[in-house]
This record gives C-alpha cells, sequence and structure tokens, in this order.
C-alpha cells in the first residue's frame, strides 16, 4: 500500500491526502460503463500524484489490449486513450510523478500486448507530447488562471487533430450558452508525429 500523505506540512498547504486504491476503484466502478470506453474524456482538477488517472488509464488500456491486436492500431488507441485523460494539479512534484506513472503504464501494456515487438518511431515522443499536453501544473481554483486545454480528436484513423481552449472558458457556469472559440487549430498530424508540431 502506498501512503496517502507525503508530510503534515503538506496536508496542511495542499491539502494533499492521496485517495487509496481502493476508494479509487469503487469510485471509478460507479462509472464502469464509461471509464472502460478509450472516448471518454476525464479531467481531474486535483490530480495528485496520478491515483484516478493511472486507474482510468489501465481501464481504457485494457479494453485497448482486448479490441486491438494489430501493432498500428495498438498504438494509435493506446495515444487515443490518453489523449481523452487530463488532469491539473497545482504541485509540479506531483505533476512529474503522475506523468511517469502514466508513461510506466504504457510500457508496461505495450510488452504485456505487443511481446517483444519495438514500438514505430515516434511512438513514446508522441506518448509524452500528450503527457506534457494534458497533466499540468495549474491552480484550477483561481478563476484567472492560463490553463490551456487541449482537445485531441481523431477525423481518420492513425490521425489526431488538435484545439486549444481556454480551461476557465470551459469551466464557465454557462458555457453551454455560447459555441466556445478555440485560441489555436492544428494540422491533422499522424499519431507518430505529434512531437513535430510544437
Ligand atoms: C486531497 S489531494 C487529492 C489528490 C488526488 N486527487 C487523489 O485523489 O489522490 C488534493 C490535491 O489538490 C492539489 N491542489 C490544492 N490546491 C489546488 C489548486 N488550487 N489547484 C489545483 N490543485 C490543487 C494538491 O496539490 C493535492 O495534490
Amino acid at each position: 500500500m502506498t501512503p496517502q500523505t507525503k508530510s503534515k506540512e503538506r496536508v496542511r498547504d495542499l491539502a494533499e491526502v492521496y485517495t487509496s486504491e481502493r476508494e479509487v476503484h469503487a469510485m471509478l466502478d460507479l462509472t464502469k460503463n464509461f471509464s472502460e470506453k478509450i472516448e471518454t474524456r476525464y479531467l481531474e482538477p486535483a490530480c495528485g500524484n496520478g491515483n484516478f488517472l493511472v486507474e482510468i488509464l489501465k481501464r481504457k488500456l485494457h479494453t485497448v489490449t482486448s479490441k486491438y491486436k494489430k501493432q498500428q492500431d495498438f498504438e494509435f488507441y493506446t495515444i487515443k486513450s490518453l489523449a481523452n485523460i487530463y488532469g491539473i494539479d497545482i504541485c509540479q512534484e506531483n505533476i512529474n510523478e503522475a506523468k511517469a506513472r502514466l508513461h510506466a503504464l504504457v510500457i508496461e501494456h505495450y510488452s504485456f500486448s505487443q511481446n517483444t515487438k519495438k514500438p514505430y518511431s515516434g511512438f513514446y515522443k508522441s506518448v509524452d507530447f500528450v503527457l506534457n499536453k494534458n497533466i499540468q501544473v495549474g491552480d484550477t481554483l483561481n478563476p484567472q488562471n492560463n490553463i490551456i486545454f487541449t482537445e485531441f480528436t481523431s477525423p481518420k484513423l492513425y490521425f489526431f487533430k488538435r484545439r486549444e481552449f481556454l480551461f476557465r472558458d470551459l469551466s464557465m457556469q454557462n458555457s453551454y450558452l455560447f459555441k466556445l472559440r478555440p485560441i489555436q487549430e492544428h494540422m491533422i498530424t499522424k499519431y507518430l508525429e505529434l512531437d513535430y508540431v510544437g
């Protein structure tokens, strides 16, 4: 079992008490049909070191492994799973840990599903690109925050389109009343080349 706190100071300053694995499972089981779907988007606005994010990715990757045997499909849907998971935390150390855990989980699933096959060139660069966009430091309680939310969609197989929004626009209570405008749109890009575009 991993400890749920790191120090008294961190509990006081950050309200940092991690959720136990058992509770994470129980909570995600409440939305079982959704958490297993590759396409379901999850956002954790105070994600800590990623306890929920890791379990959500595990569930999505379980679906990927059972549905997609071909290596290229496995890679594309793995990145798609990751691209639908978002985590924000005010503490850089937590974000580093969360990203490292998600990255390690992808490596573990790759060898579990694809055995000794070598990943296509660019795969792990794209994994890290998505992690750097989606798992980020930010103050989600500050309405003036400049957090950027990256939307990844796949208009065709093996490709992604990226649009960026201001998180504060998405979280506005009446955001459903008007059409949200992206602050930036990017060209459609092959899944192995996401990090070419910046
Ligand atoms: C109770 S812990 C929960 C961590 C994680 N969600 C879990 O269940 O294991 C609260 C987290 O909120 C983060 N936090 C505190 N204030 C925040 C803020 N204003 N914006 C974003 N994250 C914040 C802390 O760094 C800490 O990791």
